[in-house]
C-alpha cells in the first residue's frame, strides 16, 4: 500500500485587516468581549472583486512551487470550500484553469464547512492511495465573510477569510495521513446556516430584506459538540494511528475559539505549547483554518520531518473529523 505524503504547502490571504477596534465603530461589541471570548484580535476580509478562486489560486501556485512541480504534473484539483466562486461548476475548476492544468486532470469541489480540509485530506489520500490520482493538489478556500451581516455581533467577529493548499504525492515510506477519524450529525444541521440562496428557499426581495441570506449560528450549542467531538475523534485518530498522546508533536486545531481549542487541550492532556493557535490574527477562516495553521506552523519550524502532527476541525453540518499525519517526504514512487 502506498501513502500519501504531504510534499508542498502554500497559503493566501486577503490584505485587508479589520481589527477588533475597527469592528467596535459599527457594531455594539468590543475589544475586550471579543479577545476574552474569542481570542481574536484581527481578521483577514476580501475586497470587492476577490473571489474564493483568487485565494485558492496563489495558495496552490504556492503549493506547487514548494513541491517543484508544475501544473501539467497535476491530475487531481480538489477544493475544500462552502463559499464556491459559484453553484456550479466548482470552484476546483476554476482554479484548474486559473493555473493551467491542463484538461483530463480530475477537478471538483468537498463541502464540509469548517470540517473540509479534514474530509478532503481523506478524499484525496484514499484516491491517491487506490491508484486513481498521482499528483494532487488539494486546497481549502473560503471567503465566509460572503455571508456575514456586519451588524450581527454574534457572527460577525468571529469569521475571516483565506486559503490554504498542500500537494499530496505517492511515497512507500510511512509519511502523510495515517489514520483519521471523521463524523457527521445532520440532525443538527439547524445550529448554523445560511438559509436563503438554494434550492430549499431561492433568493427573494422579501428574503434578502430580512437578511436570510448570512449565516446564524447558535454559538453556545455548537461550543459544546465542538469541544466534545473533536476531542474524542483526537483520541481515536492518534489510537488509530498505533500512538498515544503524547506522540504528538503538535495539534493544529480548527481555529474558531480559543477556549475551545484550550478545553480540547485539557481533553487530550496536552500542554499548551504542543497545540499551535493562529486565530488572534485571522479568526476563524472556516475550512482554510487548519491548513493556514498548519502551513505557518511549517514554516516556523513547529513541524519537523518524521513528526506525528493531529489536525482536528469541527463545523455547520454539523461534521467534524481528526486526522493523524506524519510530516517527511522520503520514498516518494518517480513518475
Ligand atoms: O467554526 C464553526 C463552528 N463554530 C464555532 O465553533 C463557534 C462556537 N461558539 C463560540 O465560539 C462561542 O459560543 C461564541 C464566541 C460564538 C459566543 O461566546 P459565548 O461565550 O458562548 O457567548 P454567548 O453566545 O453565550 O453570549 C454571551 C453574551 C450575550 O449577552 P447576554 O445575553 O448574556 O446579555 C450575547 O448577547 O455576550 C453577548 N454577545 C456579545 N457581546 C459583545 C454575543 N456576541 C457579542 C459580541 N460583543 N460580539
Amino acid at each position: 500500500m502506498n501513502y500519501a505524503a504531504i510534499t508542498g504547502w502554500g497559503m493566501a490571504l486577503p490584505e485587508r485587516i479589520v481589527t477588533n477596534d475597527d469592528l467596535e465603530q459599527f457594531v455594539d461589541t468590543s475589544d475586550e468581549w471579543i479577545q476574552t471570548r474569542t481570542g481574536i484580535r484581527e481578521r483577514r476580509v476580501a475586497q470587492p472583486g476577490e473571489r474564493t478562486s483568487t485565494f485558492a489560486t496563489k495558495a496552490g501556485q504556492h503549493a506547487l512551487a514548494q513541491a517543484g512541480l508544475s501544473p501539467k504534473d497535476i491530475d487531481l484539483i480538489v477544493l475544500a470550500t462552502c463559499t464556491p466562486d459559484r453553484p456550479f461548476p466548482a470552484t476546483a475548476c476554476t482554479v484548474q484553469a486559473n493555473l493551467g492544468i491542463p484538461a483530463g486532470a480530475v477537478a471538483f469541489d468537498v463541502a464540509a464547512a469548517c470540517s473540509g480540509f479534514v474530509y478532503g485530506l481523506q478524499v484525496v489520500t484514499s484516491m491517491l492511495r487506490a491508484g486513481v490520482a498521482r499528483n494532487v493538489l488539494f486546497i481549502a478556500a473560503d471567503i465566509f465573510t460572503h455571508y456575514i451581516n456586519w451588524q450581527d455581533r454574534n457572527t460577525c467577529v468571529l469569521f475571516g477569510d483565506g486559503a490554504g493548499a498542500v500537494v499530496l504525492q505517492p511515497s512507500q515510506e510511512a509519511y502523510g495521513q495515517l489514520s483519521c477519524v471523521l463524523g457527521s450529525a445532520g440532525e443538527h444541521e439547524d445550529l448554523m446556516a445560511v438559509e436563503a440562496g438554494g434550492t430549499r428557499l431561492p433568493t427573494t426581495p422579501e428574503l434578502l430584506e430580512e437578511g436570510r441570506q448570512y449565516v446564524y449560528m447558535q454559538g453556545r450549542e455548537i461550543f459544546k459538540y465542538a469541544v466534545r467531538d473533536m476531542a474524542a475523534s483526537s483520541l481515536q485518530a492518534v489510537e488509530q494511528a498505533g500512538l498515544q498522546p503524547s506522540d504528538i508533536a503538535l495539534v493544529i486545531p480548527h481555529q474558531a475559539n480559543l477556549r475551545i481549542i484550550e478545553a480540547i487541550a485539557k481533553r487530550l492532556k496536552m500542554p499548551r505549547e504542543n497545540i499551535f493557535v493562529n486565530l488572534e490574527r485571522y479568526g476563524n477562516t472556516s475550512a482554510a483554518s487548519v491548513p493556514i495553521a498548519l502551513v505557518e506552523a511549517v514554516e516556523q519550524g513547529r513541524i519537523k520531518d518524521g513528526d506525528h502532527v493531529l489536525l482536528t476541525a469541527f463545523g455547520g453540518g454539523l461534521t467534524w473529523g481528526s486526522a493523524v499525519v506524519r510530516w517527511g517526504r522520503e520514498g516518494l514512487i518517480a513518475r
